[in-house]
């Protein structure tokens, strides 16, 4: 019996449970996906070490505890020694090792949509916001070795602070928003990290694109809504879109395979997930 969960505050709506259960079906396991939600009031530390304590193979962490869990964990895969945050933990006989799947799972969501990226990553990529989102999505372009990988935030010291994780790999710079706006004919691939744009906010949008390039994909992490004023924009442009919920999935494919050692199929998952957010 596999028994996996999540912790996190707070965690009742998640979607998670509901992408698990699907996978440990398709697999044809026999095992469970529960919420354990820990409330910031409570002592983290007693709670995670009753979990640990209860027979679970392996746990999904999110906030506001991505880097609190950390010193709790006996192993650090490289993924979490950059990024500094985990969202996925395997129960290895014991031994407790902490994973982040976030970005590798973003970018699987981008390549599987669009199979080309696949064998050409002479791509110029713009990341738009520099939180925890964009440092994972930035691990994993930097991972895949596309070509080059920008950074454009509101604060350009976060910015700067992630693209050190760049060991001369690949070509990287910071911008300005307002260098983004005018420079965005450069980039080849368009990927919204931000809050921008998200319910209730839903006429927000961080950029014009008055220049984008038409051939640009342009993607957008944020799923509620689905189709974001950035990506309506985008498609009026002609430009292909990929949309934040595909993430969802990919990160939640990557933790089951390192609890499971399955390779779970996400098949049309994607348009299923998108009905329930749709309600
Ligand atoms: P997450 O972990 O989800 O990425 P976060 O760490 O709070 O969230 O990061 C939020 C990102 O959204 C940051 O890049 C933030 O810009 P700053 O670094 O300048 O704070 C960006 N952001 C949020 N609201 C914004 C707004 N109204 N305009 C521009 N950028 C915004």
């Amino acid at each position: 019996m596999i028994k996996l969960g999540l912790i996190g505050y707070p965690i009742q709506h998640s979607l998670s449970p509901w992408i698990h259960e699907q996978f440990l079906e398709k697999s044809k396991l026999t095992g469970e996906y529960r919420i354990y939600e820990i409330n910031t009031s409570d002592n983290f530390k007693v709670e995670v070490d009753k979990l640990k304590s209860s027979g679970i193979t392996g746990f999904n962490i999110t906030v506001p505890y991505k880097e609190t869990i950390i010193d709790q964990l006996d192993e650090l895969d490289e993924s979490v020694k950059k990024i500094g945050a985990v969202n996925t933990v395997l129960n290895d006989n014991g031994n407790w090792i902490g994973y982040n799947t976030d970005g590798l799972g973003y970018v699987k969501s981008l390549t599987t949509k669009f199979p080309q990226l696949a064998n050409d990553k002479n791509k110029r990529v713009l990341i738009i916001g520099a939180g925890g989102a964009a440092r994972g999505i930035y691990y994993a372009f930097l991972q895949e070795r596309f070509s080059q990988v920008d950074i454009a935030n509101r604060t350009t010291k976060k910015a700067e602070h992630i693209i050190t994780m760049n060991e001369g790999h690949i070509l990287s710079d910071v911008l300005t928003l307002d260098e983004a706006e005018s420079d965005l004919n450069k980039y080849d691939i368009i990927v919204q990290t931000t809050s921008v744009g998200m319910k209730p906010n839903i006429n927000d949008s961080i950029l014009t694109l008055k220049n984008i390039n038409k051939d640009a994909i342009v993607s957008d992490i944020v799923y509620q809504p689905i189709k974001t004023k950035l990506l309506q924009k985008a498609e009026k442009h002609g430009c292909q879109i990929h949309f934040g919920h595909t993430m969802l999935l990919y990160q939640a494919q990557l933790a089951f395979n390192i609890w499971t050692n399955h390779d779970v199929e996400v098949g049309d998952m994607d348009v299923q997930l998108q009905k329930i957010l749709e309600g």
